[in-house]
C-alpha cells in the first residue's frame, strides 16, 4: 500500500497564491503560521474547543487546527491579516477596539472570524444569533458582552 507522506499545496490566502510542499499530517494552523508566517490566527489548545485558530477556508468558518494542510489544496482562504489594509482596519475591527472588545487579545482573531462569517449571512443578527455564532470561541478576559456589543454596533 502507497502512502503518501508529503504531498505539494497550493492554496490562495488572503489574495496571495502559495504552493508548499507539506506533510500530510501537517494541520493547517501550523502550516498557516509556520510555513506561511502567517501568524495572527492562534492556538489555544489544538483539540477544537477554543477558537482563537477560526479562519474562513472556501467561504465557511473552521477551526483550522482541526484541518489538515493537504485538506485545504485548491483552497481560498481568510484569516485575520487578510482583514485591515493598509493600515486602515474594517468597521468590525473598529468596533472592536471602540467598543473594548478586547484585553490580552488573543481570542481576538478568531472572534473576527467568526464574526465576519456571521455578518456575510446575517447582516442584522440579534444579540441571540451573535452569541451563538461565537459560542465556539472562548475568550478569558472580557466576559463576552464587550464583544457581543461590538458585533451588533458594527451590525448596525
Ligand atoms: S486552537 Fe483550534 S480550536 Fe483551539
Ligand atoms: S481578550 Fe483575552 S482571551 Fe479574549
Amino acid at each position: 500500500m502507497d502512502v503518501v507522506s508529503r504531498k505539494t499545496i497550493t492554496v490562495t490566502v488572503n489574495g496571495d497564491s502559495y504552493e508548499r510542499e507539506v506533510d500530510a499530517r501537517r494541520l493547517l494552523i501550523h502550516f498557516l503560521r509556520d510555513d506561511l508566517d502567517l501568524t495572527g490566527s492562534h492556538i489555544g489548545c489544538d483539540t477544537g474547543n477554543c477558537g482563537a485558530c477560526s479562519i474562513v477556508v472556501d467561504g465557511v468558518l473552521v477551526k483550522s487546527c482541526m484541518m489538515l494542510a493537504i485538506q485545504a489544496d485548491g483552497a481560498t482562504i481568510e484569516t485575520v491579516e487578510g482583514m485591515a489594509r493598509d493600515g486602515e482596519l474594517t468597521t468590525l475591527q473598529q468596533s472592536f477596539s471602540d467598543h473594548h472588545a478586547l484585553q490580552c487579545g488573543y481570542c481576538t482573531p478568531g472572534m473576527l472570524m467568526s464574526a465576519t462569517a456571521l455578518l456575510r449571512t446575517n447582516s442584522h443578527p440579534s444579540e441571540d444569533e451573535i452569541r451563538k455564532a461565537i459560542q465556539g470561541n472562548i475568550c478569558r478576559c472580557t466576559g463576552y458582552i464587550n464583544i457581543v456589543e461590538a458585533i451588533k454596533a458594527a451590525a448596525g
